[in-house]
């Protein structure tokens, strides 16, 4: 895992259960590399013999450009990688975040498939999972952002790439989720600071789910909202967390691990530290 800051990172905790769960025997460290030197340390790191690398913040648009050559359809969609590897001596990008959102909502049965969908935010987190989201066929995906000129342009650079959207995929700013929402999702950083979008109008179907992408010992500012606005289920973004792990993990050993005895330990690991 690379990334500066990294000491806060779970994914040696996740992979290294990944690792036993499997029978695969691997070393998963955190790489804290210096702020002018992303592409030098991803270089040694593949040039040591490394597998496989996660990237997180604040390198995932390097990752991308460095992995200009060998990225996934995800992840030029994305703008964003956090997934490294090596094929014949060419860096690979993928971005995993969208398909562990997407593996975590059917978990929880909310799969996106033929339902309204109401993404809330626009920046680098809403990015990663827009196309997913609507690859997975939800019926009408529409992005909100408090700077509405934001979610137009996420639009707009999905579109470039999957022009046969067209009006299935909408945006706007805070003030226009009117209708009812069978999933809303959370991506942004408004609970770091305990906040809550203003979304004006938010209405939840029957049977509707929101998700918080962010995750915490106790439930988040907009899980506490949703629940108060109706949402069916809540849930914060910890299976995500452990899904994007789950199909980097696939990428590099080529084995599907199970999300769910890991994000259950993990769940417990965030509960024990309150
Ligand atoms: P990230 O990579 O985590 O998505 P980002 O690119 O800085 O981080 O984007 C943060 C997102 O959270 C943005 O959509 C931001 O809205 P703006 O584009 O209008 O800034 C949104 N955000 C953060 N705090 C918010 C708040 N209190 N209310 C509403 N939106 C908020």
């Amino acid at each position: 895992m690379i990334g500066n800051p990294v000491a806060h990172s779970r994914s040696p905790f996740i992979h290294a259960a990944f690792g036993q769960q499997t029978g695969i025997a691997l070393e998963y460290e955190k790489l804290c590399a210096p702020m002018d030197g992303f592409a030098p340390a991803v270089a040694q790191f593949f040039s040591a013999g490394g597998i496989g690398l996660n990237v997180t913040v604040p390198f995932k648009e390097q990752a991308w450009a460095l992995a200009q050559h060998g990225l996934s359809d995800r992840a030029k969609i994305a703008g964003a990688v956090n997934t490294l590897w090596q094929d014949n001596g060419q860096l690979k990008g993928c971005n995993t975040d969208g398909v562990g959102l997407l593996t975590d909502l059917r978990r929880q049965d909310a799969d996106p498939i033929n339902k309204k969908v109401l993404l809330v935010g626009a920046g680098g987190a809403a990015k990663g999972v827009a196309f997913p989201l609507h690859e997975a066929g939800c019926a009408q995906l529409h992005v909100i952002n408090r700077t509405s000129e934001r979610a137009t342009a996420l639009r707009e650079s999905v579109l470039q790439h999957k022009p046969t959207l067209g009006d299935r995929l909408t945006a706007g700013d805070l003030n226009s989720a009117n209708g009812q929402w069978d999933i809303v999702i959370n991506a942004t950083s408004s609970s770091l600071g305990d906040q809550v979008p203003a979304i004006a109008g938010l209405s939840f179907a029957d049977g509707s789910m929101a998700y918080d992408m962010f995750y915490a010992a106790q439930p988040t500012a907009f899980m506490r909202y949703a629940n108060q606005q109706g949402a069916s289920k809540v849930c914060d973004g910890l299976g995500m967390l452990v899904g994007q792990a789950a199909v980097s993990f696939d990428i590099w050993h080529g084995v599907m691990p199970d999300v769910a005895p890991v994000l259950q330990a993990l769940r417990m690991q965030l509960n024990d530290r309150v």
